[in-house]
């Protein structure tokens, strides 16, 4: 199997294209999928507060370094500060209790969750975060679920670019607009809900592309994303689909492929409209 590349952030700091996502990772099963994921090959490991698995996380990630299969420095660990810890001290103590947890000396990826614009806080919360990466707890910042606007009002205030913004994005939601923005802003996206949370997978365009590739809907998938530039961070619960949906990066889909698979946007989401959660 291919590895996976590392991508360069804005700030320098190498982020691997395909990581292991964990939202509804059951706390007790963290450490030994996480184990897994890393044991095949994964680096980069998406978690967040609101998750509930930072221990199990930080417990696979300590335990796989300490074994001396890697160094902590080839690991990519990102996690995101919840809604209700918006506003500058609320995120400093938000962070804290988040590394406590994961039982890091530092984080690689710190994120805004969501920007709850009804909330006004972002600016703020994101000021903390730039103290935490100025002190060298964290190796980059950034924000999640951020639309243009959002990102347009943070840019105006924020003394460092976000590194990444995470996002719904698939064939369904390509989220073109915003990708434009990332790219003329040195932001990468990262695509949360790559597969659609498994719906994309019974897609008959995806299914029919797998077919005459020989390949699975969810590679089919993957690569379609990160043939565009997009991180990808499925999740999966067996350690089949784990290694299925690394193994993207020894073949190419063809221009046809990848037109009908851009024809699929519906503008469909899987989760909520970021203007609307708060
Ligand atoms: N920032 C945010 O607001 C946000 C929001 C949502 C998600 N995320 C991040 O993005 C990650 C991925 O998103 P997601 O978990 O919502 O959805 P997803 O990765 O698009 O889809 C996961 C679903 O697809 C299934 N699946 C995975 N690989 C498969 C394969 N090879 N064959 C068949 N089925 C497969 C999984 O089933 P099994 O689990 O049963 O194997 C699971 O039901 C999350 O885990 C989280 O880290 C971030």
């Amino acid at each position: 199997m291919d590895p996976a590349p590392k991508l360069t952030l804005n700030n320098g700091v190498l982020m691997d294209q395909a990581g292991y996502g964990t939202y509804k990772v059951p706390a007790q099963d963290a450490a030994p999928l996480v184990n897994a994921a890393l044991s095949l090959g994964y680096r980069h490991i998406d978690t967040a507060a609101l998750y509930g698995n930072e221990e199990g996380v930080g417990q696979a990630v300590r335990n796989f370094t300490e074994a001396g299969h890697v160094v902590r420095e080839d690991l990519f660990v990102t996690s995101k500060v919840w809604n209700t810890d918006h506003g500058y001290d609320a995120a400093l103590r938000a962070f804290e209790t988040s590394m406590q947890k994961l039982g890091f000396d530092y984080l690689d990826l710190y994120l805004i969750h969501w920007p709850c614009p009804d909330r006004g806080l972002f600016v703020e919360t994101y000021k903390a975060l730039e103290k935490l990466y100025s002190e060298g707890r964290i190796r980059a910042i950034g924000v999640s679920n951020f639309n243009r606007e959002h990102l347009e009002e943070l840019l105006d205030a924020a003394s460092v670019v976000p590194a990444v913004n995470q996002v719904e994005l698939h064939p369904w939601l390509p989220q073109r607009d915003l990708r434009s923005f990332h790219e003329a802003n040195g932001i990468r996206t990262v695509a949360w809900s790559p597969l659609g949370r498994g719906a994309l997978l019974e897609d008959p365009v995806v299914r029919e592309i797998a077919g005459s590739v020989g390949r699975s809907p969810a590679q089919v998938l993957l690569r379609w994303h990160v043939q565009a530039g997009h991180t990808v961070i499925p999740k999966a619960s067996s350690e089949e689909r784990m290694a299925e949906n690394l193994d993207i990066f020894s073949f190419v889909l063809e221009p046809a492929h990848v037109a009908a698979l851009d024809g699929m946007d519906s503008g469909r989401r899987t989760g909520s409209n970021p203007s609307e959660v708060n």
